[in-house]
This record gives structure tokens, C-alpha cells and sequence, in this order.
């Protein structure tokens, strides 16, 4: 093996009758940030829940730390350091941030409860100061980050997330995904799906574009975003890595030479 934490070997599943994923493959290590990319419909998803045991694969292999977890279930996984962040319905929105935390200890001993809780505080100080605040009423980013944080109560070492961005204000994306770069310099693997193709590209540290289930193109973030074809068809014209005169790259990146 490579020393992957979490290796997808030729995944194939869909629903019913209806095969989605067509022998998908992807891997990810410690402190590595993996975006997956791709058209609507694409099978990203799909990949995630197969990954987390909410989807069995009809074929194909997931190995987690060494081990075959392909048919393990969901709170087994949880326990065995791979969490999930649903695009919808990640937060308990009657209850607090507090509570909504607690909740996400219940794969833990007892004992261990509130220092995974404190330690969440310590990383996200928007939560710690709204700590007594429902769920409902916080703003989009921060309760993407009480998502975030929901699943990073357990310590996970892989982290799936679906969508961060979706339906974020700009300001919200940035704050999320900066916290998401702070995420992984712990240490984590995180594999993340996103629409926000090019954002998610100068982020990430690899990158996979699939399409109609299967694997179209991977590589490092700034390979993909250089890549005329990649920008084509996935980034949209406005991104074209290929163009010099492009008024869209990212501050702070170095820009292509
Ligand atoms: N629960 C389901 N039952 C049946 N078909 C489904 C189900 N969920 C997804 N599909 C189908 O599987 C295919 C892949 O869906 P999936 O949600 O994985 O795509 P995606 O790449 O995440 O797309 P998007 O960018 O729109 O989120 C689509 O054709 C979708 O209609
Ligand atoms: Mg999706």
C-alpha cells in the first residue's frame, strides 16, 4: 500500500437497477486535502456515502488505516476515525451548539465527552461564543463550521465533507475554508466535494474530476487548475487556467508562469 489512510480501489454502486459509480478509485494521507470536482450528477455524493458504509458498493474495495472497511457500517466507522459531514441536515437546529456537540460524543467514553467538547471550542472560537445558541438561528458559515466541528468531536483522522461551500455567502466560504486548511495541519485527511470547483482546486492539495461515475482526471489542485482541458469542461471559461490574461486567479497563489 501507499501509505494512504483511506484507499477507494474500483468502486462500483449505485440505486437499484441504476449503477452511478463505475469503478472509482481515490486515495488520501494524513494532513492531506482531497477535492473531488465534477458535473451534477457526476456520482461525488454517492462516492462519499459509499465511503462512510451508508451505500454498499456492488464492487470495488475502501480500506481505512490498513484495513477492509468496504461493508463496515456508518457509527462503526465514526469510531474508527472516519467521520462524514452530509451536505444537508448535519445540525440539530433546536438545539444548541453546545448540545449539538455533546450529541456528536456519543462515540466516545464518558470521561472523554467534554475535553472533545472544549477542544471544538479552542478550534472554532465563533462557536464558543454562541455556545448557548440554537442551532437554527446561527448564520450559514457558522453553522457549517458547527457541522464541521459535530464531526470533528470524535477525532476522526478522515474527514468527509459534502458540499462546505453550498449556499454560503462569499464571506462564509472564506471563513470555512480557511478553517478547513487549519483542520487539515492537524493532521487530518480530508476529502471534500464541492461545486466551488476552482476554489476547492487552490485549496486542496489533489484533486479527482469525475465524471459520469468514473475517475476523469487527478492530480495535485494546481495541476488541475493549469490543465486546458480540466478548465474546459469542469472550471468554466471564465477560470481558464490557459488563459494568461485571466482576472480570476486567486490572491495569494502564485500565478502560473
Ligand atoms: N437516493 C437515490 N436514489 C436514486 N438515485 C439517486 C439517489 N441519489 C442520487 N441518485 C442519482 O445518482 C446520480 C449521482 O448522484 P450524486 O448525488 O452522487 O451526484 P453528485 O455528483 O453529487 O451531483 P451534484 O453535483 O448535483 O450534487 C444522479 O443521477 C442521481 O439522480
Ligand atoms: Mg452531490
Amino acid at each position: 500500500m501507499s501509505g494512504a489512510l483511506l484507499e477507494v480501489a474500483e468502486v462500483q454502486a449505485g440505486y437499484g437497477e441504476a449503477l452511478v459509480l463505475r469503478g472509482v478509485s481515490l486515495s488520501a494521507s494524513a494532513e492531506e486535502l482531497v477535492a473531488i470536482i465534477g458535473p451534477n450528477g457526476a456520482g461525488k455524493s454517492t462516492l462519499l456515502k459509499v465511503i462512510y458504509g451508508l451505500l454498499h458498493p456492488e464492487a470495488g474495495v475502501i480500506r481505512y488505516a490498513d484495513e477492509d472497511v468496504t461493508r463496515v457500517r456508518p457509527e462503526r466507522l465514526t469510531r474508527l476515525g472516519l467521520n462524514y459531514v452530509p451536505q444537508l441536515a448535519n445540525v440539530f437546529p433546536s438545539l444548541s451548539i453546545a448540545e449539538n456537540l455533546l450529541v456528536g460524543t456519543v462515540s466516545l467514553p464518558r470521561a472523554e465527552r467534554r475535553r472533545a467538547v472544549n477542544d471544538m471550542y479552542e478550534q472554532f472560537p465563533p462557536l464558543a461564543e454562541r455556545r448557548r445558541q440554537r442551532a437554527g438561528t446561527l448564520s450559514g458559515g457558522q453553522r457549517k463550521l458547527l457541522a464541521i466541528a459535530r464531526a470533528l468531536v470524535t477525532r476522526p483522522k478522515v474527514l468527509l465533507l459534502d458540499e462546505p461551500s453550498a449556499g454560503l455567502s462569499p464571506q462564509a466560504v472564506e471563513l470555512v475554508f480557511e478553517q478547513l486548511a487549519a483542520v487539515k495541519h492537524r493532521g487530518i485527511a480530508i476529502v471534500m466535494v464541492e461545486q466551488n470547483a476552482h476554489r476547492a482546486l487552490t485549496l486542496a492539495d489533489r484533486g479527482y474530476v469525475l465524471d459520469m461515475g468514473r475517475n476523469a482526471y487527478e492530480g495535485t489542485g494546481q495541476m488541475l487548475l493549469r490543465n486546458p482541458k480540466v478548465a474546459e469542461l469542469y472550471l468554466g471559461r471564465s477560470t481558464a487556467a490557459s488563459s494568461s490574461t485571466s482576472t480570476s486567479a486567486p490572491s495569494g497563489m502564485s500565478a502560473p508562469t
